[in-house]
């Protein structure tokens, strides 16, 4: 049987990539595929959490038994995030957020007769989701970020987790590589999860759902020590 060590408690996920409009057909966004946040959802309905799942353009399809709200720009995710953590026990922050969005939306599509061989998109700083919510904590409450990276080199990587980890206020920030091949859209991952102290936790490799389960170990740990 699944230990229920979630009863009773409401898990706020989020998934997936935003999609930042350039115009009425087109978007920036990234390879994000969701499926590590969904499988968060799912693992952490199945330990019996009350579970809330912000969307943002899944890959797969939104699962079941757990509350989906679709979003697609970082804007609605953040709107929708800002509205669901005054109520969550633990916030896990897995969706890819662009760090940036069009200055401009064109009201129509942009056309190539108009623009010629070169076209310049002016992008603009999106607001740090992860670090509001981090602001606006709840006593008690527990909230994990992940960090994406391409950088090869493990002690390069934990580097650059320990310093977001204490940017963004999070308790538990876990990292993952990404690239070409990895990561985003793959069926497996590999994570380390360091502390807000930068202390590593917990190293592994698996499927998403193994992934998952890991993740959530810690997050009851962390509650758990918190309680304290
Ligand atoms: O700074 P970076 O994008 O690497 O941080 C990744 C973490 O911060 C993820 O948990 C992501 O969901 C979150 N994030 C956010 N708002 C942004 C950018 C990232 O909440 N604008």
């Amino acid at each position: 049987a699944i230990p229920q060590d979630l009863a009773g408690r409401r898990v706020l996920v989020t998934a997936g990539g935003t999609r930042e409009p350039i115009d009425p057909v087109r978007f920036v966004g990234n390879r994000s595929s969701g499926r590590q946040g969904v499988a968060l959802a799912l693992a952490a309905a199945a330990r019996g959490a009350d579970v809330t799942l912000l969307a943002a353009n899944l890959d797969i399809a939104a699962p079941t038994g757990v509350r989906v709200v679709a979003v697609s720009t970082a804007a609605e995710l953040r709107e929708a995030a800002l509205a669901a953590t005054g109520e969550a026990d633990v916030v896990i922050m897995a969706a890819a957020v662009a760090d940036y969005r069009p200055v401009e939306i064109a009201t129509a599509k942009i056309k190539k007769d108009d623009q010629g061989d070169e076209l310049a998109l002016r992008l603009v700083r999106n607001p740090d989701i992860l670090r509001e919510l981090t602001s606006v904590r709840r006593p008690g409450q527990t909230i994990v970020g992940f960090a994406a990276e391409t950088e090869p080199d493990r002690d390069a990587q934990l580097a650059l987790g320990r310093a977001k980890a204490a940017r963004k206020g999070v308790d538990l920030l876990v990292l993952n590589r990404v690239g070409w091949h990895e990561g985003f859209q793959a069926e497996t991952n590999e994570i380390i999860v360091i502390d807000a102290a930068g202390e590593i936790r917990a190293e592994a490799t698996g499927s998403k759902a193994s992934v998952a389960d890991r993740i959530l170990d810690l997050v009851t740990e962390t509650a758990a020590d918190a309680a304290r």
